[in-house]
């Protein structure tokens, strides 16, 4: 493992000298992402999951980046977002929760099939979804093919989500600290750097898009590695640098503030982009201040802020501020589609809104997230070719779908 690390360092060293733009390339790479909706459990309290997934990424061990305390990074039993992953030769097909929060690609013992490709290196991992062995195989993301791919085989998970593994999209430092009997700085190339690394794309970049839909099951993302795919966005993509503050710089971290109108709901701080959080999850001072700023109450039922038709046709929009941009969130973009209420235990023809309290209050150097609900209003980029993540509209910003 060391060679392949060392060869990493010398690489990403490399990029850090010669950052230019990211191209945009003519056939990128990319893959469908399916949401899904589990429908099975009846009324889920999809607030819940979002808020204990923020309290595990939160609660990071500063020395060694890991999360072995115990903490477990909740996903959500109702609503993920997977893409499908081949592993092995002949590949089985694994439909795997797209997490930029995490870093580790792994399947769960029970399900992994394996082949001929398919080592077992012997090396404990203990990564904050549980642990296993870690093995190297084949790992398949549309035509592309990686080789020796270092991933996760599971045994003991507290993972409670709907898919039976997770593609870990995040930073590469996150996998400091799980692979057991190794110096704590050791790390994992994630599937992206190998794709880098085994020279099939140029830049480690990956594109995000997600469509609103307002169907219990579709496939209406899409994740493009080595570059951004032109054909979903409008206008520029603009750029912001991940942001020093710890411990949201061990995600997909910037700063940024929002206001509503012209009140101001947070001032300026670092917070994380995260497609594995469906909400936009606010520290609790700036949620009291969206509450008071429109009119809102708090559902018992769902957890979610309910406001009436009246007060939605005075909503105005919520302005994420990121360096000289601003993100509007339109009203119709800051409620859950009301075709699906039901299916959060919600009342039909209720219009609940998506933003919602982190739990904790500003200052603590992670105090938003802006997940699934802003990543399918905004084509978002997380490059760490440059150190930065982008945004851009899309034909869906303004939709109404909602
Ligand atoms: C992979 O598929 C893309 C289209 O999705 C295509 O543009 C590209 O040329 C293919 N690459 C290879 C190596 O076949
Ligand atoms: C669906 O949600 C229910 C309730 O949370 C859970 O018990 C069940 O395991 C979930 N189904 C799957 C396939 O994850
Ligand atoms: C983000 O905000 C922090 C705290 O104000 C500041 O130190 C830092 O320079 C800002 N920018 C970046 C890229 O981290
Ligand atoms: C933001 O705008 C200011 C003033 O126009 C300009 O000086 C600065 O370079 C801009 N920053 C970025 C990151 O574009």
């Amino acid at each position: 493992m060391f060679p392949a690390a060392s060869l990493l360092t010398i690489l990403l060293l490399a990029l850090s000298i010669t950052a230019s733009p990211v191209e945009i390339r003519d056939s990128p790479i990319t893959l469908p992402i399916a949401r899904r909706l589990n429908t099975s459990g009846g009324t889920i309290n999809l607030l819940q999951h979002d808020q204990s997934r923020a309290t595990a990424l939160k609660t990071v061990d500063r020395d060694t980046l890991s999360r072995r305390t115990g903490n477990t990074v909740a996903t959500n039993d109702v609503v993920c977002y997977t893409a499908a992953v081949g592993i092995g030769d002949p590949a089985t097909i694994y439909n795997l929760l797209v997490d930029t929060g995490s870093s580790l690609t792994w399947v769960s013992a029970a399900s992994y099939v394996k082949t001929s490709t398919s080592v077992d290196t012997g090396r404990p991992i203990s990564s904050s979804y549980g642990s296993g062995t870690e093995y190297t195989d084949t790992v398949t993301l549309g035509n592309l093919t990686i080789i020796q791919q270092p991933i996760g085989v599971i045994s003991e998970s507290t993972f409670t989500g709907i898919t039976v593994g997770v593609i870990g999209i995040g930073p590469l430092d996150l996998t400091e600290g799980i692979l057991g009997g190794s110096p704590p700085t050791a790390t994992i190339p994630t599937v992206t750097d190998n794709l880098y690394i085994q020279d099939m794309i140029s830049q480690i970049v990956v594109g995000v898009s997600f469509e609103p839909t307002t169907s219990e099951s579709d496939t209406n993302g899409e994740l493009t590695f080595g570059g951004i795919d032109a054909t979903k966005y409008t206008g520029a993509v603009a750029y912001t640098p991940l942001t020093t503050t710890e411990p949201a710089s061990y995600y997909w971290g910037i700063n940024e503030s929002i206001t509503y109108g012209s009140t101001t709901i947070l001032s300026e701080t670092a917070g994380i982009v995260d497609t594995g959080t469906t909400l936009i999850l606010i520290a609790s001072n700036a949620f009291s201040a969206y509450q008071s700023a429109t009119g809102a109450i708090e559902d018992e039922t769902t957890g979610l802020l309910l406001i009436t038709s009246t007060q939605y046709s005075a909503l105005m929009n919520l302005n994420f501020n990121v360096g000289n941009n601003t993100y509007a969130l339109t009203p119709n973009g800051q409620i859950w589609p009301r075709a699906l209420n039901t299916y959060i235990g919600g009342s039909t023809n209720y219009i609940y809104l998506i933003i919602n309290d982190l739990g904790t209050p500003s200052g603590e150097g992670l105090d938003f997230i802006n997940g699934y609900t802003f990543l399918e209003r905004f084509y978002s980029i997380f490059d760490t070719t440059n150190s930065q993540v982008g945004f851009a509209t899309t034909a869906y910003t303004t939709a109404t779908t909602n």
